[in-house]
């Protein structure tokens, strides 16, 4: 394993983890948790709790140590993409709990690295996030006008390597008002990552089935080489969330 691979597929605590590309997602058999109906559970939350107890996905996390089961999305498509590399600096916006930001500090090395090759994970939430070894915590809206200032004067030189963004709004069961929040988070990220990106950066972000709106994958386009969705095994096939991996960045023109 090279000194780039370490870390990678393994859980929060270092252990080892089979990670979303393993078989212990495919081919364990489930058992299938059923509750009976308490009388003062709703139907949806009823439905909602037995989706987390017989999803492998969660199991797994608390197993490695992984805040949140969204953490196997970004190692799924890192392990394909492979855009985060020791030494990088990345932002994380809509970070809580915290499962990217973990990932992201394991593989850019923010607490192991030396010299050039320690990056560094600047993560942001309007809800709190627990201390996560080597990143730095802001805990505002990142549509607050100071919130882009406040995360450059965050990183070193005041730029980054990797812009993430998982960032959502509380769902309100409307589809198009669900769609439109979702979508202007992820302008609003990409509007800030051609800001502070680097020539060849990455960005990375949820956005809605029906692919990314027109005016944010023609800036995407403009801005990077290459522009794709992505939708990895651990996003719930019955979601509409999807990623949009744009990557080479072309620099601010
Ligand atoms: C799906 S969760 C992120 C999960 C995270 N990637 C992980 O692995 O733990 C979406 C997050 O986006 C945050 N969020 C939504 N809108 C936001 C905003 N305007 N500013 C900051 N955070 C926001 C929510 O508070 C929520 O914690």
């Amino acid at each position: 394993m090279s000194s780039a691979d370490k870390g990678k597929g393994r859980g929060a605590g270092g252990g080892a983890a089979g990670g979303p590309t393993g078989n212990r997602f495919g081919g364990e058999r489930q058992l299938k948790v059923r509750l009976k109906t308490a009388r003062r559970r709703s139907t949806s939350s009823q439905r909602w709790l037995e989706r987390q107890l017989n999803d492998p996905y969660v199991a797994a996390a608390k197993r490695d140590g992984w805040r949140s089961r969204a953490a196997f999305k970004l190692i799924e498509i890192d392990d394909k993409y492979h855009f985060l590399k020791p030494g990088q600096r990345v932002v994380d916006l809509g970070a809580a709990p915290g499962g990217w930001s973990q990932v992201a500090a394991i593989r850019v090395k923010a607490v192991d690295g030396r010299g050039a090759s320690r990056g560094e994970v600047v993560a942001i939430d309007y809800l709190p996030v627990d201390t996560i070894p080597g990143v730095t915590l802001l805990e505002l809206d990142f549509l607050d006008e100071s919130a882009p200032g406040k995360l450059k004067a965050l990183l070193r030189d005041g730029g980054a390597d990797v812009v993430l963004s998982d960032m959502a709004a509380p769902t309100t069961g409307h589809t198009a008002t669900d769609h439109l929040r979702i979508m202007g988070l992820a302008e609003a990220a990409a509007t800030f990552a051609a800001e502070i990106l680097s020539p060849g950066g990455t960005f990375l972000a949820k956005v809605f089935q029906g692919g990314t709106e027109r005016d944010l994958l023609a800036l995407l386009k403009r801005d990077f080489a290459t522009v794709r969705h992505v939708k990895p095994k651990a996003s719930r096939a019955d979601s509409a969330e999807l990623y949009v991996l744009a990557t080479g960045f072309r620099g601010r023109s």
